[in-house]
């Protein structure tokens, strides 16, 4: 049987991790949304990060992006402490990062076309004429090559999340993070999105973490899932493990069924349990 190639073989372990969370305390001053996780992401997987609406998904995306420092403990993106740093290397980090905000985020005075040089203005040295053909370059990627001059008021909302997808891989980013990409869209489009995604970190191999609460989306796209609870990790592994865990939030999350062997276990339970 031939042998399969580890993916990233050549990397060194730390180049094998995009993003982690260290013994990390994340949140508000009054609210603790996630704790002692200890969260590694790995270079060229999908992770999808999923939970209930409130838990603190969009929470964690921010303070692995820069945008909320931890509480307590350390967040590590592509190797670096972003909260440690000065706002020139910072900024070189975030340079190799894109993200997909969860409203995505458009500018609605610019154009398509404007919004998606934003970050090579930001970061780049780019001659005009070199960023418009990037951002055209972007647009075909997504399939939107036609909207370039269009404002984003005129575009509908899967044109939208394509745009503002086209946006974060301006500068071809080693990690895209997306907060809820096909949230609001319907099945068809948010499928098509779904198989942007997978084409994207097959062609580019770029490691890809999610933020959805889409179930058909997690099963098509997800290599690994984290799950958060209010305050708390529930599960962190494979999507297959995810699958067939007896955790009742990831059952009922899958809106699995527990399996007969769990089911009997309760009963056992119920029916000995002391009065
Ligand atoms: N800036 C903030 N200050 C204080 N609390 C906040 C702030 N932003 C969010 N929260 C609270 O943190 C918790 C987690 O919010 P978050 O937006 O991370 O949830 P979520 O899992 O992304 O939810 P959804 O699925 O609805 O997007 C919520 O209780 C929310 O009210
Ligand atoms: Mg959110």
């Amino acid at each position: 049987m031939p042998q399969t190639e580890p993916l990233f073989s050549q990397l060194t372990p730390d180049d094998d991790i995009v993003a982690e969370t260290r013994n990390e305390r994340i949140g508000y001053p009054n609210l603790t949304t996630l704790e002692g996780a200890n969260l590694k992401f790995k270079r060229g997987e999908v992770t999808c990060i999923i939970g209930g609406s409130g838990c603190g998904k969009s929470t964690l995306m921010k303070a692995l992006i820069g945008l909320l420092p931890p509480l307590a403990g350390e967040v590590r993106l592509l190797g670096e402490n972003l909260y440690a740093l000065e706002e020139d290397q910072r900024n070189a980090v975030l340079r190799r990062v894109g993200v997909l905000f969860q409203n995505g985020a458009l500018i609605n005075s610019l154009s398509v076309a404007e919004n998606i040089m934003l970050p090579m203005r930001r970061h780049t040295q780019m001659p005009e004429a070199v960023m418009l053909a990037t951002a055209r370059l972007k647009l075909r990627q997504v399939g939107l090559e036609h909207a370039l001059h269009m404002l984003p008021e005129q575009l509908s909302g899967g044109m939208k999340k394509r745009a503002a997808l086209a946006r974060a891989l301006a500068l071809d980013p080693e990690v895209l993070l997306c907060d809820e990409p096909s949230a609001g869209l319907d099945p068809l489009t948010g499928a098509g999105l779904d198989r942007l995604l997978l084409d994207i970190r097959r062609i580019f191999k770029i490691s890809i973490i999610v933020v959805t609460h889409e179930l058909n989306s997690i099963r098509a796209i997800a290599d690994r899932i984290v799950m958060v609870a209010p305050g708390r990790l529930v599960f962190f592994g494979p999507l297959a493990e995810a699958l067939i865990s007896n955790d009742p939030d990831l059952v009922s999350f899958f809106g699995r069924q527990a399996t007969e062997q769990t089911a009997s276990n309760s009963l056992y339970h119920l029916l000995t349990e002391a009065p």
